[in-house]
């Protein structure tokens, strides 16, 4: 089957093995699952069940904490349209994981220009819109007040713009066509844009590692031809899988309601759409008792191995499908109490926020460090 993933667009049923040999990226193995597991004394259930799946030197990272260099974090989001949405979580979620295991700084870029420049929302002012409630949000996830940095592009450019130059020049429209597949209709500005996105991996003289889905890794291949020529390190990455959207495959995405839960919808909205949810059951509950469901298949239990933190829940819930003891209406109830109450705990951390956000962006350790940040022009 078909499919397309660029960072713009997700379309069709993605085949993740295939992916990793389309970009050139690795597979987590179980030795860097152990290795990694030892070393942050613990596994973050997103790596141990696969969702993050993919890397790029991830293991060098390691051997960085071991000889004792450090690295250092660097994530981000484009607000768009849409409120945030639960796909747009676990790569902070991921970030976050990393920082309190490693004890290291954080970069959270909000490039809130991409997607204006990707047409993908009609207004500057309807990002800003936006901004306000993803500060909030992620600074909800807990990250390190004093060694975390979160940034807006047009904010922050007067210090990104150097870095931005240098890199632009570097970079081949040919090869960004190839890589981004920029077509006669894509702006300049969105041609430009990956400069802006790749300057973050220069912020420290260490390696980066960005904790993101897949759909990122264009930049992340360009960045790594171009890192080592400025006295720099390629970045290291982890790749997950998209969160898939209720109503199928592909990735969960800002601008469909039905098939995205947002952090702002309420309890009643959560159930009725993950009642709605497409599921692996049989046609009928007397066939699901009989045969079985098949939750190989089923965004509702792709959604229980994302959110369930309890492994045991989790593999009690495969077992009880497969042997149809469990029926579809009462695994999305257990879903939806679970995800409700994922949502309404965030938004009430983000309400009481405001005092974190601001130390992420401006009076923290690393963020008052970050105001005063030069590239050092080559
Ligand atoms: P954006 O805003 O499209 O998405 C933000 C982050 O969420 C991931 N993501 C998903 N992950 C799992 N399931 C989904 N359904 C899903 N949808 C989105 C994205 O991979 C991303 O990590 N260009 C970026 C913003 C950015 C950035 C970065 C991202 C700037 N600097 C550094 C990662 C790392 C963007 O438009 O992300």
């Amino acid at each position: 089957m078909p499919y397309t993933v660029t960072p713009w667009t997700v379309e069709g049923d993605v085949d993740y093995e295939r992916l990793v040999k389309e970009f050139g990226v690795s597979r987590i193995t179980q030795d860097l699952r152990e290795r990694l597991r030892r070393l942050a004394g613990g596994l973050h259930p997103f790596i141990a069940r696969d969702f993050y799946y993919a890397h790029r030197d991830l293991d060098k990272v390691l051997d960085d904490v071991e000889a004792g260099r450090g690295f250092f974090l660097y994530t981000g989001i484009a607000p768009s349209r849409g409120p945030m949405h639960l796909g747009h979580i676990p790569s902070f979620m991921l970030t976050r994981w990393f920082q309190e295991r490693f004890g290291v700084n954080a970069y959270i870029m909000i490039p809130d220009e991409e997607k204006f420049w990707a047409k993908k929302v009609d207004s500057l002012r309807a990002v800003e819109e936006r901004v306000a409630e993803v500060e909030r949000i992620i600074a909800a996830l807990g990250f390190d007040p004093d060694r975390t940095f979160m940034f807006r592009d047009r904010e922050y450019i007067y210090h990104l713009y150097d870095a931005a130059v240098v890199v632009a020049r570097k970079i081949n429209y040919s090869v960004a066509r190839a890589v981004f597949g920029f077509t006669g209709e894509t702006s300049i500005g969105l041609v430009f844009y990956p400069a802006l996105q790749i300057v973050p991996t220069l912020f420290e003289r260490r390696r980066p590692l960005i904790p993101c889905a897949i759909d990122q890794d264009p930049y992340w291949r360009i960045q790594r031809d171009i890192a080592e020529s400025l006295g720099y390190y390629k970045t290291a990455t982890i790749l997950s899988k998209f969160v898939p959207p209720l109503l199928g495959m592909g990735k969960m995405s800002a601008s469909d309601p039905r098939n995205a839960i947002y952090v702002t919808d309420d309890e009643e909205t959560i159930r009725k759409k993950i009642m709605a949810a497409l599921t692996g059951g049989a046609p009928t509950v007397a066939e699901q008792r009989e045969k079985g469901g098949n939750p190989d298949v089923c965004v509702v239990y792709r959604w229980h191995t994302l959110f369930q933190p309890d492994d045991s829940v989790v593999a009690g819930i495969y077992e009880d499908c497969r042997a149809g003891k469990l029926i579809c209406g009462d695994c999305k109830r257990m879903l939806a109490d679970l995800i409700v109450e994922f949502v309404n705990r965030l938004r009430e951390r983000a309400e009481k926020a405001d005092k974190l956000v601001e130390k992420m962006k401006y009076s923290g350790r690393l963020a008052r460090r970050m105001w005063g940040w030069e590239f050092e022009v080559p």
